[in-house]
């Protein structure tokens, strides 16, 4: 049911040979503290435990973003508004985006859809799925990397209205840097249109804790996938059970943190290369940030946008924020 993996997420190594998995986790093990950015842990086990989470109890997101979707999806058509050039960061499965796609009468559906992803495969078998649900939606899938900037396919006739979509609090996952980047050159790519994003907001720290640490143990799975991703992409040697799942909410940067936590002094092999861990070193592999309302809104501004209408479900833990693009 999720919409992931995010763009910029390779799922397999195929957009390039592998070549910048095998590059980044050689430096990120290098690194002090060690570090493996999110964007590895979507290979298809990965992407099919991320699923999974969506699913469990205790992530609140997808739900309750979903929820917002669906309940506001006529106000939030009216501001996309008609026959727009509607554009998905991150495309994943496009999932969510059916919650908008609904509420549009006919004649004023989206005259195009653009998803945007890394992950070539992925997209088109998404794409080819909506196709068959959205027969009267052309759907132009963008195989492109959209933390740098591309160009949209052109069409005939007059330009259309170009609207970001970009839920599931994504942005998150990204540094405040990363998110400023992003915020700029969707404000640059959406002028004279709008995005429409995803944020989670922060919240009693039990909560997100409990999020990231499920009773069912498929967090730490998706965490720990990671090592078995590197032991079989890159000849790696990790022993599953020398590491442990950890999250914390760190809440003077309002972020869960998640780390792999090495269980015991032990040296590990990738591709050919000896790393040596200390007890309790970590690996950091992914923040995930939390906003305030008003935080989250003058990120934006900050960013080019003019902030508009927010929408929230009744106990404020995700919130969808219409941006206009000037
Ligand atoms: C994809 N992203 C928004 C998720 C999050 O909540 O930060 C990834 C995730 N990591 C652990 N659980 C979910």
């Amino acid at each position: 049911m999720s919409d992931y993996p995010p763009a910029a997420q390779a799922d397999t190594p195929a957009e390039d040979g592998g070549a910048s998995f095998a590059r980044d986790v050689l430096a990120g093990l290098a690194g002090t503290p060690r570090s493996i950015a999110p964007k590895y842990f979507y290979d298809a086990a990965g992407s099919a435990l991320f699923d999974r989470i969506c699913e469990l109890p205790e992530y609140y997101p997808t739900r309750t973003e979903l929820g917002i979707l669906a309940a506001n999806a006529r106000e939030i058509a009216a501001q996309i508004g008609p026959r727009a050039d509607l554009i998905e960061f991150g495309a994943g499965s496009l999932t969510k985006v059916r919650r908008l796609l609904d509420a549009f009468a006919p004649a004023a559906l989206p005259r195009r859809f653009l998803p945007i992803d890394i992950s070539g495969t992925h997209l088109r078998e998404a794409a080819q799925r909506l196709r068959a649900d959205y027969p009267a939606l052309a759907v132009h899938p963008v195989v492109a990397d959209y933390m740098a900037p591309f160009a949209l396919p052109p069409a005939p006739g007059a330009p259309a209205r170009p609207v970001g979509f970009f839920p599931g609090s994504t942005i998150g996952n990204f540094s405040p840097d990363e998110a400023m980047r992003f915020l700029r050159l969707a404000a640059r790519l959406l002028a004279g249109g709008g995005l429409l994003v995803g944020v989670d907001l922060v919240k009693a720290p039990a909560t997100l804790h409990a999020a990231y640490n499920d009773s069912q143990g498929v967090t730490a799975a998706f965490n720990l996938n990671l090592l078995t991703r590197i032991n079989r992409e890159l000849d790696g040697d990790f022993d599953l059970d020398g590491f442990a799942h950890y999250a914390l909410y760190e809440p003077v940067r309002r972020r869960i943190e998640m780390h792999l936590v090495s269980r015991r002094a032990q040296t590990v092999t990738v591709g050919g290369r000896p790393h040596r861990f200390e007890e309790g070193e970590t690996i950091h592999t992914e923040n995930s940030h939390k906003f305030t309302v008003g935080g989250f809104r003058a990120l934006a501004a900050a960013a080019g946008f003019r902030p508009g209408k927010v929408w929230t479900d009744e106990r404020r833990l995700f919130s969808v924020h219409w941006l206009e693009a000037g």
